[in-house]
């Protein structure tokens, strides 16, 4: 039976600018302990040269092998190490791998001494001139390096199973029928094996038998009819374990088990249906990286991100641009519902033959690493916005064919009408700048009508925002990605659409505001929302959702004009009160976004029927001074439009009211000015309950908000890092959005934090991450500020073992 060792603990590193070590037996002096998922430099949050992380850099550990592997198949596995790397065991050269992005395995059964220490080299090279895929040009966004996901060994018997692929997609008839179908690649050294395979609901305890089919090829099919699966889909993501047994003689000599899902996923000329209902994809973008750190965050950190997308942004697809990510992302992405496309590395450069080969093979890696993993939905098999290049992407499509017949291959592109090799036309769609149309229609984009049409971007750089931009701005950032959301709803034949982005992203010199970040996310680099984030929120169903896209402060705006002020929320109705006096109950319907099931709600009243029942006006003249105020705080009293001037004179001419009097109305009514404050409180209606409350009122106290993603931290393949999310807000919970001051964070017990202990809030916004140091027990993080109360968040760090590596001590014993 297999059996999987760690190997992320023990290890020894050192990073040097130049080729100056000589591998595998470089100097070992001065190299600093590390555990992985490693970065080779911990970064500052913006403001550095991306040069900073290109190195060459050597790792170095031990490790011993048991005797009892002796004859054994040991597979040494790197889940993934940016970008270039050699591996060497006791001074011999077993492998190189020229892909940051996927994983690779090398069997050094035949090279370890058994009973004894060995030395395991890594040379790493994330230097960007390497000549493989995403290299060779430009890149929107930092590669980082080191060895950032886990490396563990795993000890298989002489025969074992070598790969297992259980196809996810289920057919659906009268009744829900999946015939499960397995495609098995077996290591023999003999005839007469058998498999043998179970499965069980995840969770369940006991499996059920599916049936055996005997070994004669290195491949074998297994497929069994009796198999009766409740559906995976975006709101019941069911999962079951597959156990797949080889046999020989009734003795099991591997058992491999695979979580899956059964869909039925399937782009049609009209769009996407899963298990036969239509459903219109509403995702995001989203890179691996991180502050400071970049793509070193262990398995709770890339879980969090999935659950992010899902729960707080309300989305139910995400692209991973643009590579393939962590495994523990797209586990948890499989287990909540999130459809996944994702993408071999690369970013519109096609270099030579020799990077061409080098991008084949990454297909085939790809999918052979991630075809598990139910969630996935599509392939993109050609390079970021590049040109047409046949040949090239004849090979890489047949590849993901060959490699999965059950899934379609699409290939984001930035032209129209390009040669279409893969079954959907994906195209980044960056028409919308605020006048022109949500999205194009599909004929006017893809060279194949037949085809389905999907839209892997729109937004992003067209318009750039900062959690701390003016009012305007993040409103108007947020009505666009609604802009685009409604006008692809609107379009039958398009199959969804994937928002630029989901979090800004450190990026080189050629691209972002100067500063190295692309401030293209709905989230932050630390995942607090932007005004964007609410727009998608308000999509879901499952939490009430109510975000006022301002704080109510007239002066924020320019000449002190409201213009426009917008509601977001999933309710069916909003209640406006000013002062506790009833202004508007604002309807659903009333959302300029039609195709929305939730559009944005313009707020334009601030008067209500105040001037009957306060000033007692006769209804006509309270009518027109009503509708006389409200344009004024829309457009501007300069720029009142001119349907409204009959209005106008009747109030002169008609009521004989004059400029002083309306401006005294004005200042009372929409300027607020004077007098107690004024507090807006917004109930959203649902089912004619009050499900959520937001009040608006000049702040008296600033208080941190702060959100821990997880407080039980656990240590079981690698250290744990818990992201903390800080929010300066008022008493009523809203962000200070101007609050911009400094956070200072003292840490004490068994944990550390990553990045500096001082930081000055962005928008209001800002974070840390508190990471074990391997030890059980407490952790203590004190927020403070100059202003605010001190926060003291705890943490638990829990040891959870796993198959312990093995010591000449412990062996003898
Ligand atoms: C696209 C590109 C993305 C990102 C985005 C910004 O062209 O594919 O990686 O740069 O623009 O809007």
């Amino acid at each position: 039976m297999r059996e999987r060792v760690y190997l992320n603990d023990g290890w020894k590193f050192s990073g040097m600018y130049e080729d100056r070590m000589r591998f595998p037996d470089f100097d070992e002096s001065g190299m600093e302990e590390v555990r992985l998922p490693h970065t080779c430099k911990e970064l500052p949050f913006h403001y550095f040269d991306e040069e900073l992380y290109q190195m060459v850099s050597g790792y170095r550990r031990k490790i011993f092998a048991p005797k009892n592997w002796q004859g054994k198949n040991v597979f040494l596995i790197f889940e993934g190490v940016a970008h270039e790397s050699e591996v060497f065991v006791n001074g011999k050269k077993v492998c190189e791998h020229h892909c940051g992005y996927t994983g690779f395995s090398i069997n050094i059964g035949d090279v370890l001494n058994y009973g004894a220490e060995n030395f395991l080299t890594v040379k790493a090279d994330s230097r960007e001139n390497l000549n493989f895929p995403p290299f060779g040009f430009v890149i929107d966004y930092m590669t980082y390096d080191g060895i950032y996901r886990d490396v563990y060994v795993e000890v298989r018997e002489q025969e074992y199973l070598e790969d297992i692929f259980v196809k996810p997609q289920a057919e659906i008839g009268q009744r829900i029928y999946t015939p499960l179908e397995s495609e098995i690649t077996v290591h023999m050294t003999e005839d007469g094996g058998l498999l043998r395979q179970w499965m069980r609901r995840k969770g369940e305890t006991e499996y059920q038998l599916l049936g055996e089919g005997e070994v004669k090829h290195k491949k074998e099919i297994l497929r069994f009819s009796n198999f009766q699966a409740e559906l995976w889909d975006v709101e019941h993501p069911v999962l079951y374990e597959i156990r797949t047994e080889l046999l020989r003689n009734g003795k099991i000599l591997d058992a491999q088990v695979v979580t899956t899902g059964f869909r039925k996923a399937e782009f049609r000329r009209d769009g996407f249906y899963l298990n036969g209902r239509k459903l219109k994809i509403r995702g995001l973008n989203r890179h691996q990286s991180y502050p400071y750190v970049g793509y070193a965050m262990p398995a709770s950190i890339q879980k969090m991100d999935a659950d992010i997308l899902k729960k707080e942004l309300g989305v139910n697809a995400v692209r991973t641009s643009h590579y393939p990510q962590s495994h523990y992302f797209l586990n948890r992405c499989d287990e909540l519902g999130l459809l996944v496309f994702t993408e071999i590395p690369g970013w519109q450069h096609i270099g030579d033959e020799r990077w061409k080969e080098q991008a084949v093979a990454n297909v085939r890696d790809m999918i052979l690493q991630y075809r598990n993993h139910t969630s996935i939905i599509l392939w993109g098999v050609r390079i970021n916005e590049s040109k047409d290049d046949d040949v090239f992407y004849e090979r890489t499509n047949a590849a993901a064919h060959e490699l999965d017949p059950t899934r379609p291959t699409g290939g984001v592109r930035a032209c129209k009408r390009s040669s279409l090799l893969e079954d959907v036309y994906t195209y980044n769609d960056f028409i919308h700048d605020g006048k022109q149309p949500g999205c194009e229609k599909k004929s006017g984009v893809t060279s194949d009508m037949e085809k389905p049409y999907l839209i892997s971007e729109y937004n992003g750089h067209m318009y750039p925002t900062k959690a701390y931009d003016c009012e305007n701005k993040r409103t108007e950032h947020a009505l666009r990605h609604a802009n685009v959301l409604n006008a692809v709803a609107g379009q039958s034949d398009i199959a969804g659409c994937f928002g630029w982005c989901m979090a800004d992203y450190n990026t080189h010199k050629d691209f972002g505001s100067g500063d190295r970040i692309c401030y293209h996310g709905v989230l932050d680099m630390f995942r607090n929302p932007k005004t964007a984030a609410a727009v998608y929120a308000s999509q879901q169903e499952e939490r009430p959702v109510l975000e006022i896209s301002s704080s109510m402060d007239i002066g924020e705006h320019p000449a002190s004009n409201w213009e426009n002020l917008y509601i977001f929320t999933n309710a069916d109705s909003v209640r406006m009160y000013k002062n506790e006096r009833f202004i508007h109950e604002y309807q659903r319907e009333e959302s300029h976004w039609h195709n929305l099931q939730h559009g944005p709600i313009l707020m334009d009243d601030f008067i209500g029927n105040a001037f009957e029942t306060e000033e007692h006006m006769p209804k006509g003249q309270a009518d027109s001074l009503k509708k006389l105020l409200n344009a004024a705080a829309h457009y501007g009293v300069a720029h009142i439009p001119k349907r409204l001037y009959p209005a106008i004179l009747k109030l002169f001419l008609g009521y004989r009211m004059n400029m002083a009097q309306v401006t005294d109305f004005y200042t009372r009514y929409v300027g607020d000015w004077g007098g107690a404050s004024t507090r807006y409180r917004f109930e959203a209606i649902k089912n004619n309950k009050v499900v959520k409350t937001v009040i608006k009122e000049p702040m008296k106290q600033v208080r941190l908000q702060v959100q821990a993603d997880h407080q039980q931290l656990k240590e079981e393949y690698s250290y744990d890092v818990a992201a903390v999310r800080i929010q300066a807000v008022d008493e009523h919970g809203n962000i200070l959005n101007f609050y911009n001051e400094p956070i200072c964070f003292e840490i004490e017990g068994e944990g550390v934090l990553i990045g500096p202990s001082v930081i000055a809030l962005q928008g209001g916004m800002g974070g840390t991450y508190v990471k074990t140091k391997g030890l059980p027990g407490k952790i203590l993080l004190k927020i403070k500020s100059a202003q605010t109360e001190p926060i003291c968040v705890e943490f638990m760090v829990e040891i959870k073992e796993n198959t312990k590596e093995c010591s000449a001590e412990t062996e003898s014993v």
